[in-house]
């Protein structure tokens, strides 16, 4: 164990490193939707490097049952109370790569979709939340923190503090972790009176309320221990109230217990150099394979242009927080800059049909693959010289991080965990490992695009001094996970 951990222990009188458990609605590679799933999929591996045994636990959702249905064990099974309703759940355990998942299965609740929306999924997850927490003294592991992540676990703190305390899990810690404060988890009181027994009085502003309905995100914000976020700047924007979504008050109040730690990505699974996805494996020492992966991307997505010509790429959430706003005001002025676009992302209708249009305007030059395809994403990443990532709000963001590991440089609003992750290029010193604007402004955005695409074609040798930059950055999660493993000691 580090030295550092032995002796923050020894001053709590303790002799033993935490044992997490993770809460989290996805976890990657088994279920995804988005970045959430990838930290949580991440942060025990490299937690586990420093000592710390940390297990998750998540749905067992059809996505997760088709495939990996062999390799799962049932340990038992109970019934879970929602309001008048008694519930079947099993409690299956799956180790996948050294980390222990604990699985919940209920066919009704965890069905075709990860999410259902709506009062649906607000029953989904109160039901995931009283099972967890009916679970915990029977999975022969005892967790010290509970480490929740976004709305979907954040009633845990409160019903832990509110109807558990005598219980054996009195003695365990909470942390919640806010991946996205724009979801909430926003419903009437009666829902939370009726599936997870909320008394009244917590139906204030202090605790629950929040314009007239009550929220699982703001429950959480007030009853978990700790609270962090995904990134220092993020941490800082959430307690404002541009970003903070109405919980900046709460925020504010409990800015000494909120910690911003950015994310790290998996720089196994997201190596060019050792890729088994890409056309030809590179690093920042030869990057010709870079160049190879590029054509083979084109002639995939059907994109056609000369050597030179930069292929600007987005792999996304079709969602307004990633800036389909500004893409939309300008993506034909764009287009004139004699650059390929390509998109690989699927959301809101309004964003999708925009980009399908686009590529009907643009075709050869501009590719609109709708849907979510995580082996193209790979080629993507290795085969684009720059990613857009325009976002309104990025609590922290992966997939910059991610494009500049294969040397693509992201372009980038100065927001959130882009603005700790992307230094803008200085092009009196060369610095930087990306290009960024400040304003939500689409001539903005262009602009930086403009000067992009120009260091791009008319200053080869700089840009590659960039690429290699950004391909020096260390974005593995042992930094972050240090981080994770000092918060949890200090909550003890
Ligand atoms: P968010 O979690 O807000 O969606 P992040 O940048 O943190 O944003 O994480 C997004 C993750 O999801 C990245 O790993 C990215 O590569 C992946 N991703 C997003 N959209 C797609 C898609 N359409 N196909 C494949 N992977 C995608
Ligand atoms: C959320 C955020 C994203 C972050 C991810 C993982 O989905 O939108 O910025 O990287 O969670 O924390």
């Amino acid at each position: 164990m580090k030295r550092e951990f032995q002796q923050a222990l020894a001053a709590k009188g303790r002799d033993r490193l935490p044992n997490v458990l993770l809460v989290s609605a996805e976890c990657a590679p088994i279920s995804k939707t988005g970045g959430l799933a990838d930290v949580v999929g991440t942060l025990p591996k490299s937690l586990a490097a420093l000592g710390i045994d940390a297990r998750v636990i998540t749905p067992y959702h059809r996505c997760v049952k088709d495939r990996y249905h062999d390799q799962v064990e049932h340990m038992f099974s109970f019934s879970v109370d929602l309001g008048w309703r008694s519930q079947y759940c099993g409690i299956e355990r799956l180790v996948l790569d050294g980390v222990t998942i604990y699985l919940v299965d209920n066919e009704y609740y965890f069905g075709d979709r990860i999410y259902r929306g709506g009062m649906a999924e607000g029953e989904q997850y109160a039901f995931f939340t009283r099972a967890v927490l009916d679970a915990i003294p029977n999975l022969g592991f005892f967790p010290d923190i509970l480490h929740c992540n976004d709305w979907h676990t954040a009633m845990i703190p409160v019903l832990l503090r509110t109807q558990y305390g005598l219980y054996v899990h009195g003695k365990m810690k909470t942390l919640l972790t806010i991946h996205n404060i724009a979801y909430q988890g926003k419903f009437g009181f009666d829902f939370f009176a009726d599936m997870l027994r909320v008394d009244e009085r917590y139906y204030t502003s202090e605790f629950l309320e929040l314009n007239g309905c009550a929220a699982f995100l703001k429950g959480g914000c007030v009853f978990a221990d700790r609270l962090s976020t995904v990134s220092p700047s993020y941490a800082a924007e959430i307690c404002t109230p541009y970003y903070g979504e109405g919980l900046e008050g709460i925020l504010n109040a409990r800015r000494a217990q909120l910690s911003g730690i950015i994310n790290g990505i998996d720089t196994k699974v997201f190596n060019p150099f050792s890729d088994p996805l890409i056309a030809k494996t590179y690093d920042r020492g030869h990057l010709k394979g870079k160049q190879a992966c590029k054509e083979a991307l084109m002639l995939e997505m059907g994109l056609h242009a000369g050597p030179r010509t930069p292929l600007i790429a987005m792999v996304t959430r079709m969602t307004g927080q990633k800036g389909f706003d500004l893409v939309e005001r300008v993506l034909d002025e764009m287009m004139g800059l004699d650059i390929c676009f390509l998109l690989l992302g699927s959301g809101e209708w309004q964003y999708e049909q925009f980009m399908r249009e686009a590529e009907e305007r643009h075709r050869g030059r501009l590719c609109a693959y709708i849907g979510y395809n995580e082996e193209l994403s790979h080629r993507v990443y290795a085969g684009a010289d720059m990613l857009l990532m325009p976002s309104r709000f990025e609590p922290c963001g992966l997939s910059q991080m991610i494009a500049m590991r294969y040397g693509t440089l992201p372009i980038v609003r100065e927001t959130g965990g882009l603005r700790d992750t992307v230094k803008p290029y200085n092009m009196y010193t060369g610095e930087g490992n990306g290009f960024s604007f400040a304003n939500y402004n689409a001539h903005e955005m262009k602009a930086t695009v403009e000067m992009a695409v120009n260091v791009y074609r008319g200053q080869p040798d700089a840009w590659l001094a960039l690429q290699k930059q950004a391909m020096s950055e260390d974005f593995s999660f042992a930094r972050s996970a240090g981080d994770y493993a000092r918060l949890y000691i200090e909550m003890l």
